[in-house]
């Protein structure tokens, strides 16, 4: 019984994995941005944006230019100018 549900998990998980978006793109009248979630998730752990299961975040102006996106890339080395997220 043990190993069923470790193995449903393991299912549950690759499932989560293989469906998240590869690149996500939003449109702005200031240029569209691109989201590259796989090249992100490459670089570093999924906790480092998601909190517990990975699962869908939602993502606003407000949250792109601080927590969601801008924060960390003023410390860990993103993009923070207008023009290297939102490109015409
Ligand atoms: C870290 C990347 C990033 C940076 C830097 C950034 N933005 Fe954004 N911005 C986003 C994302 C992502 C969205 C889209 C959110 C959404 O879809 O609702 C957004 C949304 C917007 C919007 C609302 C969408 C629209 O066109 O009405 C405006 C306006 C905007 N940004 C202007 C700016 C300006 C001006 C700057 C520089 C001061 C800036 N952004 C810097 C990522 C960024
Ligand atoms: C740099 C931040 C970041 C990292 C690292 C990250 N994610 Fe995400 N993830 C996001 C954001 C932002 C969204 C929402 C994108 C959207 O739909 O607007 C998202 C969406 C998702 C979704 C929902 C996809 C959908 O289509 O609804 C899943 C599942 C997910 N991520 C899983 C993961 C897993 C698993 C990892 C680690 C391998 C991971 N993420 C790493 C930021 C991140
Ligand atoms: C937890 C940290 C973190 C979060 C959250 C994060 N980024 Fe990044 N991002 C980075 C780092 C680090 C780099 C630089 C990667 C490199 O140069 O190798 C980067 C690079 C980028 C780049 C440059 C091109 C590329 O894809 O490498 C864009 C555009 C970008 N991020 C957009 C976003 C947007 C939009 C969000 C929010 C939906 C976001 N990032 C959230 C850490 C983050």
């Amino acid at each position: 019984m043990k190993k069923l549900v470790i193995a449903l998990m393991l299912v549950a998980f690759t499932f989560s994995v293989a469906y998240a978006a590869d690149v996500v793109t939003y449109e702005s009248k200031k240029g569209n941005v691109t989201f590259d979630h796989k090249g992100h998730s490459d670089k570093m752990a999924c906790d480092k944006c998601h909190e517990g299961e990975p699962a869908a975040i939602a993502v606003d102006k407000a949250g792109a230019h601080k927590d969601t996106c801008k924060t960390c890339h003023k410390t860990d080395g993103g993009p923070t100018k207008c023009n290297d997220c939102h490109k015409k």
